[in-house]
């Protein structure tokens, strides 16, 4: 027996209201897009590590690179080239101690990074991730005391490390080591030596996820003992995150951050609903490598998948993408 249209008009909706009206093509379909990547709505992070002439493949995670100084300023000229606004710069030192001091140091990796990108790109906005995890023989974010992260006695270190960054030319400061008080603490420090311009850009809301477990094998940062649930956040709390980035806010954060991004697309929103202030998002390494590895097993379009997570990033409320694809979506966007 058919079904008569009047048994599917028992709301009395249909068929004047029929959705599928704007999706049959393309040109439509554009015109009634709610979000829209642009190329300016990324930041391509980089590693970058001691000698000449390197440009190593990271093993898990494909396409993305060990790069001595020399080689990330080409990268830099390229990435400003392909139209991204800014690069986030890690570093992997010499040599490792318990107070992770070539973070501090302004001969160290990072902050001669910064300088060789400015002399490459000028116009390429330098941000400076800024963690002691890379640095200390321990992997931890901050200073052992008593067989634990001591808060108080990392701020300091931190606020020194600002200060060496923004010397060596870096335009903003990301402070990814989840202590309390250190957004305040950077802001006083820079403030009291002239760079009262220079931005704070605080990973407020940074989870303690399995999904950082590329980038530690990146960034030869695995802590060597315990994890890092003692400062990075419960995976499971949300209404944490609003605080977290509420006291950010509060020590003068400029632009808040929730990582991972995919994971916690609750929280950008949720961020979004609440806050004024710029959002960024960091599609992590996890992220980005379970859509590579997949891409590779050919089980997923790796184009498709990875425009699909980056605009949800957007969609749910983030401004900037922290995103390892970055250079890909540039390719993408161009290719249309
Ligand atoms: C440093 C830091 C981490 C990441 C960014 N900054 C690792 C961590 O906290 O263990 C993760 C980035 C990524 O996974 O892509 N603290």
């Amino acid at each position: 027996m058919a079904i008569k249209l009047d048994a599917a008009n028992r709301t009395g909706v249909f068929p004047i209201r029929r959705p599928r009206r704007v999706r049959g093509r393309e040109a439509l379909r554009r015109m009634v897009r709610e979000t829209t990547l642009e190329i300016s709505d990324f930041v391509y992070p980089a590693f970058v590590c001691h000698g000449r002439g390197v440009r190593a493949e990271i093993e898990a995670m494909p396409g993305v690179y060990h790069l001595s100084v020399d080689r990330l300023a080409e990268e830099a000229a390229a990435v400003a080239g392909d139209g991204i606004p800014a690069m986030l710069v890690f570093g992997l030192p010499e040599a490792k101690d318990e107070l992770g001091s070539e973070a501090y140091d302004d001969e160290g990796i990072v902050q001669e990074a910064v300088r060789a990108i400015k002399d490459a790109a000028p116009d390429l906005i330098v941000i400076t991730d800024l963690c002691l995890c890379e640095y200390t023989s321990h992997g931890h974010c901050g200073v052992i005391r008593n067989g634990g992260v001591d808060n108080d006695a990392t701020l300091p270190l931190l606020a020194r490390t600002a200060i060496s960054q923004a010397r060596a030319g870096a335009d903003v400061i990301a402070p990814s080591d989840m202590m309390d008080g250190r957004v305040g603490a950077i802001r006083q420090a820079l403030d009291e030596q002239g760079f009262v311009e220079t931005p704070i850009m605080a990973y407020s809301a940074k989870y303690a996820s399995a999904f950082y477990g590329p980038f530690r094998e990146a960034a030869d940062s695995a802590p060597q003992f315990g994890d890092r649930r003692g400062y990075q956040m419960d995976p499971a709390n949300a209404r944490e995150a609003i605080e977290e980035i509420a006291l950010d806010l509060a020590e003068g954060a400029d632009i808040v951050m929730v990582k991972p991004a995919l994971l916690y697309l609750d929280v950008i929103r949720q961020a979004r609903n609440r806050f004024n202030q710029p959002i960024a998002a960091y599609n992590v390494s996890g992220e980005y490598s379970m859509i590579k590895a997949a891409a590779q097993n050919g089980w997923l379009n790796e184009r498709q998948a990875a425009l699909e997570a980056l605009t949800a990033i957007k969609r749910a409320g983030a401004d900037i993408i922290i995103s390892y694809f970055a250079r890909d979506v540039a390719r993408w966007l161009r290719e249309g």
